[in-house]
Protein backbone atom coordinates (compact mmCIF):
# COMPACT_ATOMS: atom_id res chain seq x y z
CA UNK A 1 0.00 0.00 0.00
CA UNK A 2 1.39 3.52 -1.33
CA UNK A 3 -0.10 5.65 1.36
CA UNK A 4 -0.31 3.01 4.69
CA UNK A 5 -0.37 4.80 8.20
CA UNK A 6 -0.17 7.72 6.61
CA UNK A 7 -2.17 11.05 7.56
CA UNK A 8 -3.84 12.83 4.57
CA UNK A 9 -6.02 16.09 4.52
CA UNK A 10 -7.82 16.60 1.09
CA UNK A 11 -9.71 19.82 1.23
CA UNK A 12 -12.68 19.97 -1.03
CA UNK A 13 -12.59 16.59 0.08
CA UNK A 14 -16.05 15.07 -0.75
CA UNK A 15 -17.15 16.28 -4.12
CA UNK A 16 -15.24 15.16 -7.46
CA UNK A 17 -11.47 15.46 -7.68
CA UNK A 18 -11.20 15.51 -3.82
CA UNK A 19 -13.59 12.68 -3.61
CA UNK A 20 -11.72 10.72 -5.70
CA UNK A 21 -8.40 11.60 -4.10
CA UNK A 22 -9.99 11.12 -0.31
CA UNK A 23 -11.66 7.40 -1.66
CA UNK A 24 -7.97 6.50 -3.54
CA UNK A 25 -5.79 7.56 -0.44
CA UNK A 26 -8.20 5.58 2.00
CA UNK A 27 -7.50 2.33 -0.36
CA UNK A 28 -3.78 3.04 -0.19
CA UNK A 29 -4.43 2.99 3.57
CA UNK A 30 -3.65 6.14 4.61
CA UNK A 31 -6.08 7.94 7.29
CA UNK A 32 -7.63 10.35 5.50
CA UNK A 33 -9.43 13.88 6.91
CA UNK A 34 -11.89 15.14 4.51
CA UNK A 35 -12.85 18.75 4.23
CA UNK A 36 -15.89 20.13 3.15
CA UNK A 37 -18.26 22.88 3.88
CA UNK A 38 -21.43 21.99 2.20
CA UNK A 39 -23.41 18.41 1.62
CA UNK A 40 -22.54 16.65 4.87
CA UNK A 41 -23.79 13.35 4.08
CA UNK A 42 -22.01 12.85 0.78
CA UNK A 43 -19.06 13.21 3.61
CA UNK A 44 -20.57 10.86 5.63
CA UNK A 45 -21.14 8.41 2.79
CA UNK A 46 -17.14 8.48 1.56
CA UNK A 47 -15.92 8.12 5.01
CA UNK A 48 -18.36 5.07 4.96
CA UNK A 49 -16.33 3.77 1.60
CA UNK A 50 -13.12 4.33 3.36
CA UNK A 51 -14.08 2.10 6.49
CA UNK A 52 -15.29 -0.27 4.12
CA UNK A 53 -12.18 -0.45 2.38
CA UNK A 54 -10.14 -0.96 5.47
CA UNK A 55 -9.20 2.34 6.39
CA UNK A 56 -10.03 5.44 8.69
CA UNK A 57 -11.52 8.93 7.69
CA UNK A 58 -12.80 11.76 9.29
CA UNK A 59 -15.30 14.52 7.66
CA UNK A 60 -14.44 18.41 9.09
CA UNK A 61 -16.31 20.80 7.95
CA UNK A 62 -13.91 24.04 7.32
CA UNK A 63 -14.06 27.01 5.14
CA UNK A 64 -10.45 26.81 3.00
CA UNK A 65 -10.82 30.64 2.75
CA UNK A 66 -10.60 31.69 6.07
CA UNK A 67 -7.19 30.90 7.62
CA UNK A 68 -8.74 30.45 11.22
CA UNK A 69 -10.75 27.33 9.79
CA UNK A 70 -7.91 26.03 8.17
CA UNK A 71 -5.97 26.11 11.46
CA UNK A 72 -8.70 24.13 13.03
CA UNK A 73 -8.63 21.52 10.47
CA UNK A 74 -5.11 20.78 10.75
CA UNK A 75 -5.40 20.80 14.81
CA UNK A 76 -8.06 18.41 14.21
CA UNK A 77 -5.90 15.88 12.06
CA UNK A 78 -3.22 16.24 14.35
CA UNK A 79 -5.73 15.57 17.27
CA UNK A 80 -7.25 12.84 15.92
CA UNK A 81 -4.23 10.90 14.31
CA UNK A 82 -0.92 12.76 15.67
CA UNK A 83 0.56 13.66 12.78
CA UNK A 84 -0.26 14.43 9.49
CA UNK A 85 1.84 13.97 6.43
CA UNK A 86 0.10 14.95 3.36
CA UNK A 87 -2.10 17.94 2.35
CA UNK A 88 -4.10 18.01 -1.08
CA UNK A 89 -5.35 21.39 -1.74
CA UNK A 90 -8.35 20.30 -4.16
CA UNK A 91 -10.73 22.94 -3.36
CA UNK A 92 -11.67 25.08 -5.78
CA UNK A 93 -14.16 27.36 -7.41
CA UNK A 94 -14.81 29.29 -10.81
CA UNK A 95 -16.97 32.52 -11.85
CA UNK A 96 -16.72 32.14 -15.74
CA UNK A 97 -16.43 35.88 -16.00
CA UNK A 98 -14.00 37.72 -18.26
CA UNK A 99 -11.53 40.76 -17.38
CA UNK A 100 -14.38 43.17 -18.31
CA UNK A 101 -17.11 41.05 -16.47
CA UNK A 102 -15.35 40.42 -13.08
CA UNK A 103 -17.00 42.25 -10.37
CA UNK A 104 -14.81 43.09 -7.03
CA UNK A 105 -16.77 40.36 -4.67
CA UNK A 106 -16.31 37.45 -7.54
CA UNK A 107 -12.08 38.36 -7.76
CA UNK A 108 -12.22 38.18 -4.07
CA UNK A 109 -14.73 35.03 -3.83
CA UNK A 110 -12.24 33.17 -6.42
CA UNK A 111 -8.51 34.20 -4.70
CA UNK A 112 -9.72 33.62 -1.40
CA UNK A 113 -11.25 30.16 -2.09
CA UNK A 114 -8.57 28.78 -4.87
CA UNK A 115 -5.15 30.59 -4.14
CA UNK A 116 -5.52 32.23 -0.65
CA UNK A 117 -6.57 28.81 0.41
CA UNK A 118 -3.82 27.26 -0.67
CA UNK A 119 -0.97 29.40 0.66
CA UNK A 120 -2.25 29.65 4.19
CA UNK A 121 -3.03 25.62 4.26
CA UNK A 122 0.27 25.01 3.10
CA UNK A 123 2.05 27.55 5.19
CA UNK A 124 0.11 25.41 8.18
CA UNK A 125 0.74 21.89 7.20
CA UNK A 126 4.46 23.21 6.38
CA UNK A 127 4.44 24.06 10.45
CA UNK A 128 3.50 21.17 11.68
CA UNK A 129 5.53 19.11 9.55
CA UNK A 130 8.83 21.05 10.55
CA UNK A 131 7.46 20.58 14.24
CA UNK A 132 6.65 16.81 13.94
CA UNK A 133 9.63 16.19 11.73
CA UNK A 134 10.25 13.57 8.65
CA UNK A 135 9.24 15.84 6.07
CA UNK A 136 5.91 15.77 4.13
CA UNK A 137 4.18 16.53 1.04
CA UNK A 138 1.98 19.36 -0.38
CA UNK A 139 0.11 18.78 -3.77
CA UNK A 140 -2.04 21.46 -4.81
CA UNK A 141 -4.79 20.87 -7.69
CA UNK A 142 -4.20 23.58 -10.37
CA UNK A 143 -5.40 23.30 -13.80
CA UNK A 144 -3.94 23.45 -17.15
CA UNK A 145 -5.11 26.98 -16.50
CA UNK A 146 -2.28 27.71 -14.43
CA UNK A 147 -0.53 28.33 -17.89
CA UNK A 148 -2.98 28.19 -20.61
CA UNK A 149 -5.64 31.09 -21.16
CA UNK A 150 -9.34 30.44 -20.76
CA UNK A 151 -11.16 33.18 -22.29
CA UNK A 152 -14.34 33.92 -20.08
CA UNK A 153 -12.60 32.45 -16.72
CA UNK A 154 -9.99 35.03 -16.11
CA UNK A 155 -10.40 35.12 -12.50
CA UNK A 156 -10.23 31.51 -12.07
CA UNK A 157 -7.14 31.45 -14.48
CA UNK A 158 -5.70 33.98 -12.65
CA UNK A 159 -5.77 32.02 -9.07
CA UNK A 160 -4.03 28.82 -10.88
CA UNK A 161 -1.13 31.32 -12.69
CA UNK A 162 -0.73 32.25 -8.75
CA UNK A 163 -0.89 28.25 -7.23
CA UNK A 164 1.95 27.69 -10.23
CA UNK A 165 4.02 30.32 -8.57
CA UNK A 166 3.18 29.19 -4.96
CA UNK A 167 4.29 25.95 -5.49
CA UNK A 168 7.76 26.70 -7.18
CA UNK A 169 8.47 29.49 -4.72
CA UNK A 170 7.54 27.99 -1.70
CA UNK A 171 9.24 24.18 -2.37
CA UNK A 172 12.55 26.26 -3.00
CA UNK A 173 11.91 27.12 1.09
CA UNK A 174 10.85 24.08 2.38
CA UNK A 175 13.09 21.78 0.39
CA UNK A 176 15.40 21.93 3.08
CA UNK A 177 13.25 20.42 5.58
CA UNK A 178 12.37 17.59 3.53
CA UNK A 179 9.00 18.63 2.24
CA UNK A 180 7.90 17.81 -1.59
CA UNK A 181 5.29 20.70 -3.16
CA UNK A 182 4.25 20.17 -6.28
CA UNK A 183 1.02 20.79 -8.76
CA UNK A 184 -1.21 18.37 -9.96
CA UNK A 185 -3.05 20.07 -13.54
CA UNK A 186 -5.66 17.93 -14.96
CA UNK A 187 -7.14 18.84 -18.09
CA UNK A 188 -10.94 18.27 -18.19
CA UNK A 189 -12.36 16.53 -15.93
CA UNK A 190 -16.22 15.35 -15.40
CA UNK A 191 -17.39 16.41 -12.23
CA UNK A 192 -19.85 18.76 -10.70
CA UNK A 193 -17.94 22.22 -11.43
CA UNK A 194 -17.88 20.63 -15.46
CA UNK A 195 -21.76 20.19 -15.83
CA UNK A 196 -22.21 22.87 -17.55
CA UNK A 197 -20.55 21.64 -20.39
CA UNK A 198 -20.63 17.69 -19.71
CA UNK A 199 -24.71 17.75 -19.74
CA UNK A 200 -25.07 19.67 -23.05
CA UNK A 201 -24.37 16.99 -25.76
CA UNK A 202 -23.02 19.52 -28.31
CA UNK A 203 -20.91 21.25 -26.02
CA UNK A 204 -19.22 17.80 -24.58
CA UNK A 205 -18.70 16.75 -28.36
CA UNK A 206 -16.75 19.48 -29.01
CA UNK A 207 -14.71 19.45 -25.79
CA UNK A 208 -13.96 15.62 -26.36
CA UNK A 209 -12.86 16.07 -30.04
CA UNK A 210 -10.66 18.70 -28.68
CA UNK A 211 -8.88 16.06 -26.73
CA UNK A 212 -5.98 14.07 -27.91
CA UNK A 213 -7.27 10.95 -26.03
CA UNK A 214 -10.93 11.77 -27.27
CA UNK A 215 -12.49 12.03 -23.79
CA UNK A 216 -12.81 14.02 -20.62
CA UNK A 217 -11.32 12.52 -17.64
CA UNK A 218 -12.45 10.83 -15.04
CA UNK A 219 -12.14 11.69 -11.52
CA UNK A 220 -10.06 8.49 -10.43
CA UNK A 221 -7.47 8.86 -13.16
CA UNK A 222 -6.42 12.24 -11.10
CA UNK A 223 -6.70 10.82 -8.02
CA UNK A 224 -4.15 7.87 -9.17
CA UNK A 225 -1.64 10.37 -9.76
CA UNK A 226 -2.34 12.14 -6.93
CA UNK A 227 -1.54 9.55 -4.61
CA UNK A 228 1.38 8.14 -6.75
CA UNK A 229 2.95 11.98 -6.24
CA UNK A 230 2.02 11.36 -2.74
CA UNK A 231 3.95 8.57 -2.02
CA UNK A 232 7.21 7.48 -1.47
CA UNK A 233 7.57 6.56 -5.12
CA UNK A 234 8.08 10.04 -6.05
CA UNK A 235 10.41 10.96 -3.66
CA UNK A 236 12.59 13.19 -6.06
CA UNK A 237 9.76 14.78 -7.74
CA UNK A 238 8.76 18.59 -6.32
CA UNK A 239 8.41 22.12 -7.49
CA UNK A 240 6.84 21.30 -10.58
CA UNK A 241 3.33 20.58 -12.31
CA UNK A 242 2.40 17.25 -13.07
CA UNK A 243 0.06 17.73 -15.88
CA UNK A 244 -3.05 15.28 -16.45
CA UNK A 245 -4.78 16.52 -19.33
CA UNK A 246 -5.45 14.06 -22.13
CA UNK A 247 -2.73 16.06 -23.92
CA UNK A 248 -5.63 18.82 -24.51
CA UNK A 249 -2.54 21.72 -23.99
CA UNK A 250 -0.55 20.60 -26.93
CA UNK A 251 -3.17 19.35 -29.33
CA UNK A 252 -6.50 21.61 -28.62
CA UNK A 253 -8.27 23.76 -31.15
CA UNK A 254 -9.40 25.43 -28.28
CA UNK A 255 -12.95 25.22 -26.06
N1 LIG B 1 -13.15 19.34 -13.20
C1 LIG B 1 -12.20 19.85 -13.98
O1 LIG B 1 -12.28 19.79 -15.21
C2 LIG B 1 -11.00 20.49 -13.37
C3 LIG B 1 -9.92 20.77 -14.20
C4 LIG B 1 -8.79 21.37 -13.68
C5 LIG B 1 -8.73 21.67 -12.34
N2 LIG B 1 -9.80 21.38 -11.55
C6 LIG B 1 -9.68 21.73 -10.13
O2 LIG B 1 -9.93 20.59 -9.34
C7 LIG B 1 -10.38 21.03 -8.06
C8 LIG B 1 -11.60 20.23 -7.66
O3 LIG B 1 -12.68 20.57 -8.52
P1 LIG B 1 -13.72 19.50 -9.04
O4 LIG B 1 -13.61 19.45 -10.50
O5 LIG B 1 -13.58 18.26 -8.27
O6 LIG B 1 -15.10 20.24 -8.73
P2 LIG B 1 -16.09 20.13 -7.48
O7 LIG B 1 -16.98 21.30 -7.60
O8 LIG B 1 -16.66 18.77 -7.43
O9 LIG B 1 -15.12 20.28 -6.22
C9 LIG B 1 -14.79 21.50 -5.62
C10 LIG B 1 -14.92 21.33 -4.14
O10 LIG B 1 -14.50 22.53 -3.47
C11 LIG B 1 -15.38 22.73 -2.40
N3 LIG B 1 -15.34 24.12 -1.93
C12 LIG B 1 -15.78 25.24 -2.56
N4 LIG B 1 -15.60 26.31 -1.77
C13 LIG B 1 -15.03 25.85 -0.62
C14 LIG B 1 -14.62 26.47 0.58
N5 LIG B 1 -14.75 27.79 0.77
N6 LIG B 1 -14.08 25.69 1.55
C15 LIG B 1 -13.94 24.35 1.39
N7 LIG B 1 -14.33 23.73 0.26
C16 LIG B 1 -14.86 24.46 -0.72
C17 LIG B 1 -16.74 22.35 -2.97
O11 LIG B 1 -17.70 22.18 -1.95
C18 LIG B 1 -16.37 21.08 -3.69
O12 LIG B 1 -16.39 19.99 -2.81
C19 LIG B 1 -10.65 22.53 -8.17
O13 LIG B 1 -9.57 23.24 -7.58
C20 LIG B 1 -10.67 22.77 -9.66
O14 LIG B 1 -10.26 24.05 -10.00
C21 LIG B 1 -10.93 20.80 -12.02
Amino acid sequence: MLLKDKTVIVTGGNSGIGAAIALAAGREGANVVIDYVVHPEATEELDDEITRAGSEAIGVDADVSKVADLRRLIEVAVAQYGRIDVLVNSAGIETRTSLLDTSEQDYDTVMAVNLKSAFFASQLAARQFIAQGGGGVIINISSVHEDWPMPGNTPYCVSKGGMRMLTRNAAVELGAHGIRMLNVAPGAVDTPINTSTTTDPDKLKALNASIPLGRVAKPEEVAETVVFLASDKAAYVTATTVVVDGGIMQGSVGL
